[in-house]
């Protein structure tokens, strides 16, 4: 199969394949998704077999409109109400409790009693779902276990020849995935299951309380998202997150790996990199998150910038990755950022 790349004027293309339980990636604010007709079993499965994603992790459904949602999830409580009003079209998934345990096909939901909806903020992604008449699945469009896709390049390098077309919508802006809250228990206070832009902060400034999970949970554990299974997705190159941003403590971990050959990716702001390209050493390659320190522009860029160091040519070494304070947006950046280096740390030698 050869996969087309379509422009947003082409949408008709993609619409035309859905209907026919193809395979077409969409772009969203978050990262792009993998859409698929979500009442359609075998379409589905052919989403998990593109990806080479377990199939115990359930789908996020994409709707174009609140109305979508009621032939699948019990009545909208108030709460849940009020988080669509404040944030939707936008990067919050919410976990709903099922109308009946057969209202969607299993492969979407892992055979659970709940689902996960989400309004993309990307106007041609809701046409696409609109004009095909049935809301779509959409995991990330990356292979399982590479970083998220935030451009239809990116899409094109890990599926090209598995799916029938990418939607080119340009660079995803927030750049990592949504921020996943569970409200389907209803005595329950809702939960974080997993951290994005959407901070614990802001959804609480709108519906009170609100606690989170989102600990990278180790392999013996059952997790409550599946899709917080430890290390889910990281470069080949072997990523070490940089604790200290004193520019100093830069200079002594580059110098150390390159004192003794080695090839490193920098990956960091732009003050970080003027102070460390002064070194001028042709085995040091980076990659800017962020004109200054700014986690929302960080979080925007680094998946892209995982996946460029990771294809530098000849093969980088290490990649040394800029750290966040968990508060805010720093918890959704450092989870990812977790995740890609396997919890590696640089520790200085004293
Ligand atoms: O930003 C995003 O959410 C992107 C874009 C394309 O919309 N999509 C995305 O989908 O990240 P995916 O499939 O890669 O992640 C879905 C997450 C997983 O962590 C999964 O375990 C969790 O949502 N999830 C889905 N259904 C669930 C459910 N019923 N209960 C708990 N967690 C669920
Ligand atoms: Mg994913």
């Amino acid at each position: 199969m050869q996969t087309k790349i379509l422009q947003e004027k082409e949408i008709q293309q993609a619409v035309q394949a859905i209907r026919e339980g193809g395979l077409i990636a969409f772009p969203t604010e978050t990262v792009y998704g993998l859409g698929a007709d979500a009442t359609n079993p075998e379409a589905v499965k052919a989403v998990y077999a593109a990806k080479g994603r377990p199939s115990d992790n359930p789908l996020i459904v994409h709707i174009s409109d609140e109305k979508e949602l009621l032939p699948f999830v019990k009545p909208i409580s108030p709460k849940a109400q009020q988080l669509m009003d404040y944030f939707w079209p936008g990067p919050l998934t919410l976990i709903f409790e099922l109308k009946e345990s057969d209202s969607l096909p299993s492969v979407v939901t892992g055979g659970l009693n709940t689902v996960a909806f989400r309004m993309p903020d990307k106007a041609i992604t809701r046409e696409l779902i609109k004009q095909s008449g049935c809301v779509l699945v959409g995991p990330s469009a990356n292979s399982s276990g590479k970083p998220s896709p935030t451009l239809a390049s990116h899409v094109y390098d890990d599926l090209s020849g598995k799916i029938t077309g990418i939607v080119d919508g340009g660079a995803c802006t927030v750049g990592i995935e949504s921020t996943v809250l569970d409200i389907s228990n209803e005595t329950g206070l809702p939960e974080i299951l997993r951290p994005g832009a959407i901070t614990q902060e802001e959804l609480e400034l709108v519906i009170g309380p609100v606690i989170v999970d989102g600990h990278l949970v180790d392999s013996n554990e059952v997790p409550k998202a599946p899709g917080m299974k430890y290390k889910h997705y990281s470069p080949d190159t072997p990523v070490i997150m940089m604790p200290s941003d004193t520019l100093s403590s830069w200079q002594t971990a580059s110098r150390e790996y390159l004192s003794v050959g080695k090839r490193v990716g920098i990956l960091a702001n732009e003050m970080i990199l003027s102070q460390l390209m002064k070194d001028k050493d042709d085995h040091l390659v980076t990659y800017s998150l962020a004109t200054k320190r700014d986690v929302t522009q960080a979080m925007t860029h680094l998946f892209a910038g995982l996946r460029h160091l990771d294809h530098v040519t000849p093969k980088l070494d290490v990649i040394l990755a800029e750290c966040y304070p968990e508060i805010g947006q720093g918890v959704g950046y450092m989870n990812r950022l977790k995740k890609a280096s396997g919890g590696h740390i640089y520790l200085e030698k004293k």
